[in-house]
């Protein structure tokens, strides 16, 4: 069985999760084996807990990994600042075979190198200057401890290779770069070194990454045959871009995981939304849970084009989802014990019928209000206060609306009384327009609309019959007695 491979370093953001998620469809449906592996090589961009916040979000996203820091497994350490030994050691070997150099050139003349470029308006490239140091010259310059990094001698031909998305590619690398580095002057390596070392010893076979790293690959590759052993094979993934085709950056805070994880987002909402934008799938259809995005997911049908999020269809993403998490009962009593807080957080001691933070009370709000709302949260925003707090409504309000208010809401209050069983929606709305049939004044719109504001104090909101159905006989009957009694 393969095993499949991804890599991650800093917070994880939607793109991230998006590779890290085609990397789990593809180790699932082939057997394989998903491996994070924390890159934190580059010292000055560690971020204390990323290792930490990447798996808790693939773990809350339900796509925990394989073999991991936390997981474990036989190919550890999962940290690439534990396994610098082997990274030196396939530095020597690679110096040991003339395929790598020491390189001495300061900053200053690699800077000096960029901006006359930069004034000529080429790219800036190393010039390889090193290269051509006699041995003698290296020994006095490593004898006197001068800083210097291992530069790889790009062979100035790259063998094409078949990437399973890009199909087959052939960059010229050492025609528009100069050598690069595979050791820095810290001693820690850099990614192209390490992720081919590491590939190499926790046997990757196949590489998902972001399409940002296709031109980098031929240079993998050169590293590969330098050092006698067999790439995996690659993916690139096409980006994931703004419906705009701007680019999603890091820096807008409300693309990492954690966000949308504080926002109450369901985890399959945003799995659901991130793969619907692109490729990848026999079809494209909304509502996939993860079950059937391992089943539908074909590496194949991967396109090269970029793919457009469009996050302003979230909301909509999670309402589908809810109402499924809603009408699964296992999950139900979660939900239920989650909105509780939510009630008891928002509203806490102003509530004056603790029967509203009952399960029945909220679970039966819950299944009446699937399908409309697209998260919990907006189930205590002030439209829907009224499930949770008997709003004040002044007699003068209702009279304003209809001379026939005493009437209207003791006809209800005998509606209610007298349904027995019959407490249901339609039976309410048959009666409540019965009601109205009797009246001189008052049309079946401005009955509906006065009693929507005395049993919820707001002019807009679910049908009356339902809030009638929330509410429960007893509390209609008390908000609408509570009226009478102005
Ligand atoms: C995956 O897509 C390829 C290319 O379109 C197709 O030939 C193949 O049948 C698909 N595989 C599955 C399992 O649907």
């Amino acid at each position: 069985s393969g095993l499949v491979f991804h890599l991650l370093s800093g917070f994880l953001h939607l793109g991230g999760l998006r590779t890290a998620l085609y990397n789990f469809l593809f180790a699932k449906q082939q057997g394989g084996t998903f491996i994070l592996r924390l890159e934190d090589t580059d010292q000055s961009r560690l971020i204390p807990g990323a290792a930490q916040n990447i798996q808790h979000m693939l773990e809350w996203a339900g796509i925990p990994p394989d073999e991991s820091v936390c997981s474990g497994g036989q190919y550890g350490p999962y940290v690439q600042s534990q396994r610098l030994h082997m990274y030196s050691a396939a530095a020597t070997s690679l110096l040991e075979s003339g395929h790598a150099y020491h390189c001495f050139c300061t900053s200053q003349r690699l800077e000096l190198l960029k901006r006359d470029a930069l004034r000529s308006g080429q790219t800036p490239r190393y010039d390889n200057r090193c290269r051509q140091l006699k041995t003698n010259q290296v020994q006095e310059k490593l004898a006197a401890g001068v800083p210097h990094v291992i530069r790889f001698r790009l062979s100035s031909s790259s063998e094409p290779f078949e990437d399973m998305v890009f199909g087959w590619t052939r960059h010229e690398v050492a025609e528009v770069e100069g050598d690069p580095v595979i050791i820095k002057a810290d001693g820690f390596p850099t990614y192209h070194l390490a992720s081919v070392v590491d590939d190499t010893h926790m046997r990757v076979s196949h590489v998902l990454r972001g399409s940002e790293w296709l031109i980098s690959t031929c240079k993998h590759l050169q590293l590969y045959r330098a050092l006698d052993e067999t790439p995996p094979t690659y993916a690139h993934l096409p980006l994931l871009l703004n419906r705009d085709g701007s680019k999603l950056s890091k820096r807008q805070g409300d693309i990492y995981i954690q966000h949308f994880k504080q926002q109450g987002l369901l985890p399959e909402a945003l799995l659901d939304i991130i793969t619907h934008c692109g490729s990848g799938f026999n079809s494209n259809r909304l509502g996939r849970r993860l079950d059937d995005l391992i089943e539908e997911f074909n590496v194949s049908k991967i396109t090269t084009h970029s793919a457009l999020l469009d996050l302003d269809k979230l909301p909509e993403f999670n309402r589908i989802h809810l109402q499924r998490r809603i009408e699964d009962e296992g999950f139900c009593c979660h939900l239920v014990d989650e909105l509780k807080n939510h009630i008891t957080q928002t509203y806490g001691s102003l509530i004056q019928d603790p029967i509203v933070l009952e399960p029945t009370y909220i679970q039966r709000v819950l299944h009446l209000r699937k399908g409309h709302i697209t998260s919990l949260k907006e189930l205590v925003s002030p439209m829907y206060s009224y499930l949770w707090l008997r709003p004040s409504v002044s007699w003068q309000q209702l009279e304003e609306m209809s001379s026939e208010v005493q009437d209207i809401t003791a006809l209800t209050i005998q509606v209610v009384q007298g349904c027995g069983n019959q407490y249901t929606a339609e039976f309410l709305t048959a009666q409540l327009k019965l009601i109205a049939k009797k009246l001189k004044k008052t049309k079946y719109s401005s009955v509906m609309k006065i009693l929507r504001l005395a049993l919820t104090g707001e002019q807009q909101g679910p049908s009356v019959s339902e809030v009638m159905i929330s509410l429960g006989e007893q509390e209609v009957c008390f908000r609408l007695q509570r009226i009478l009694k102005h």
